[in-house]
C-alpha cells in the first residue's frame, strides 16, 4: 500500500488547543494499556544512551507526554540508566499532564516553548526520540530529522505502533470510536469538557478515529526507514530498524534506533538490521 499523507487535525495550527490536548490525552491513556511498551522502548533506547554515556532524552512531538514517564522508570529499574527526558512539541500543551507533573523521579520536564521537530534548537542536547510522531513528516523533512540528529551527534530513536497494512488498519481503526466511548470515563484528571466532546457533542471519537486512520496510512515501513537511513552520510553510526511484537501484547512496534558508535572506525560501514 502506497504511503498517503492525508490531513491530520493535530497538525493544523488553527486546531483548538483544548481538543488537541484531549486527543493526545486519549493517546496516552490508550497506549498505557500496552503494559510492555515502556520496557520495550527502554530496551531499544539503552544502547543509544550507553554508546556515548548520554543520560538525557529530548522527545519531539510529545503531545501530552506519551509513555515517557514510564520509559524513564523502565530505563532506571530495568537497564540501570538514570536518564532524564525533556518533552517538546510544536504546540506545547503537555506541561499540565498528570503523568508528567506527578512523575516520581522528577526527571521528566516539559519544554514550555514550541519546538519544531524539523528545527531542533542546538542547545537541546540528548538522544532524540519520536514516539508515535515520525509519521507526521513527509519523506524530505523525515530525512532531515534523521540528518540533523547525525549532525548533532546525538542519537535518535523512533517508535510507531501504527502500520500501513490493510490487516493492521482493519484490526484497529474501526474500533477506535467505541474504545474512546468506553475508556473516557476512566481518564484522569476528570474534565467536564472531555465528557461534553465525547458523549453530548461526540466530536472526539470522530477526530481520534480520523487522525488514527491517517496515521496508519502515513506510517513508514521498515524498508522505507532503511531507505531513509541509507541516504544519510553517517558512516560511523549504528542503525537498527525493525518491527516486532510487543512482549505479551496483541500489538507490534516499528522502531528505528541510530547512534554514533562508541569507538568510531573511519573505514566502518553503517549497519542496518531488521527482524
Ligand atoms: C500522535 S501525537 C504523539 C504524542 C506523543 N508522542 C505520544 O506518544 O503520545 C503527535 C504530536 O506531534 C506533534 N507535532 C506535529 N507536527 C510537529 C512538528 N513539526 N514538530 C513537533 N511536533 C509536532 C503534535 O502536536 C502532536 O502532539
Amino acid at each position: 500500500m502506497a504511503r498517503l499523507h492525508f490531513f491530520e487535525f493535530e497538525d493544523q495550527s488553527w486546531f483548538p488547543g483544548l481538543l488537541r490536548a484531549q486527543m493526545t490525552d486519549y493517546l496516552v491513556y490508550a497506549v498505557r494499556q500496552l503494559r510492555s511498551f515502556p520496557s520495550y522502548a527502554a530496551s531499544r533506547l539503552a544502547p543509544a544512551l550507553r554508546a556515548r554515556g548520554q543520560r538525557r532524552l529530548v522527545d519531539l512531538g510529545s503531545g501530552s507526554g506519551g509513555v515517557m514517564p514510564e520509559v524513564v522508570r523502565a530505563l532506571a529499574d530495568e537497564q540501570g540508566i538514570q536518564a532524564g527526558a525533556l518533552l517538546t512539541d510544536r504546540y506545547p500543551h503537555g506541561a499540565h499532564a498528570a503523568e508528567v507533573r506527578e512523575e516520581p523521579t522528577g526527571r521528566v520536564d516539559f519544554h514550555p516553548d514550541p519546538v519544531d521537530a524539523t528545527h531542533v534548537p542546538a542547545d537541546l542536547h540528548g538522544v532524540r526520540t519520536l514516539f508515535l510522531s515520525f509519521h507526521h513528516f513527509r519523506p524530505e523533512p523525515a530525512r532531515e530529522i534523521l540528518a540533523d540528529a547525525v549532525r548533532a551527534g546525538s542519537g535518535i530513536a523512533i517508535f510507531e505502533l501504527t502500520e500501513r497494512r490493510l490487516i493492521s488498519i482493519l484490526g484497529s481503526v474501526p474500533g477506535i470510536p467505541v474504545m474512546v466511548l468506553l475508556l473516557t470515563p476512566f481518564m484522569r484528571p476528570f474534565q467536564w469538557s472531555r465528557l461534553l466532546f465525547t458523549y453530548l457533542l461526540p466530536i472526539l471519537p470522530f477526530l481520534i478515529f480520523w487522525d488514527g486512520l491517517v496515521s496508519h496510512l502515513r506510517t513508514y515501513s521498515v524498508a522505507e526507514l532503511e531507505q531513509l537511513v541509507a541516504e544519510l552520510d553517517a558512516p560511523d553510526w549504528h542503525w537498527d530498524v525493525r518491527r516486532e511484537r510487543l512482549p505479551g501484547m496483541p500489538a507490534a512496534c516499528t522502531s528505528l534506533v541510530g547512534y554514533p558508535r562508541a569507538d568510531p572506525a573511519p573505514e566502518s560501514a553503517s549497519s542496518t538490521s531488521r527482524s
